[in-house]
């Protein structure tokens, strides 16, 4: 498999660009539509105002295959969001990338539980968590924001197994 993740760079801009051009990525994502060379620097440079900012790799492979993130951390509840480039869907990079992400805040003092808000119709996204081991809350009313439109949306959560420390 030898996925790995890493913080995005000023150099990720031109993939990054390219990858958002892809239609899915603009239906399902908070990415500006249209989306330009500029967002793309941008965003390598303040993250879109995300906590933090991974792009997802492969052992060997030319081009980097996506980007997961933490939008937020909130009451203990890390917002998590997630593309993966057009050339590189189907060979487990999503589902990998959220377990190295898991892995990673997991270390974070303040994160307690996981969420992925899914836009309703995003079958896709919905069976990569599942896969990752998420599990769809029943939350009703939710919504994500899509480009600049707020969705119906669906919540999809992993909770830590944290062992305390004694009072
Ligand atoms: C959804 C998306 C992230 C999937 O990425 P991916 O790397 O192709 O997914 P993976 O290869 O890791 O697939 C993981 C699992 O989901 C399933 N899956 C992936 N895409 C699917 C699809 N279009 N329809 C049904 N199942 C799908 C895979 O079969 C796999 O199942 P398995 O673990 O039982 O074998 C990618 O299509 C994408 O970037 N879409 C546009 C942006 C988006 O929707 N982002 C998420 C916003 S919430």
């Amino acid at each position: 498999m030898a996925f790995s993740i890493r913080p995005i760079s000023a150099e990720d801009f031109d993939w990054i660009f390219e990858a958002c051009q892809d239609p899915e990525i603009q239906k399902w994502t908070q990415i500006p539509r249209p989306y330009t060379q500029d967002h793309a620097i941008s965003f390598t440079r303040d993250l879109g105002g995300d906590v933090a900012v991974f792009a997802i790799e492969k052992a060997l492979a030319k081009r980097p295959f996506g980007v997961i993130g933490v939008h937020s951390v909130k009451s203990g509840l890390a917002d998590i969001g997630y593309w993966v480039a057009p050339w590189a869907r189907n060979q487990g990079a999503a589902k990998s990338a959220i377990k190295l992400l898991l892995d990673e805040v997991k270390s974070w003092p303040e994160v307690k539980m996981v969420e992925a808000r899914i836009g309703e119709g995003n079958f896709a996204s919905q069976k990569v968590v599942e896969s990752a081991g998420f599990v769809r809350t029943e939350i009703t009313g939710l919504s994500c924001r899509c480009g600049d439109t707020e969705i119906s949306a669906v919540s999809y959560q992993y909770a830590f197994k944290k062992i305390l420390p004694p009072l």
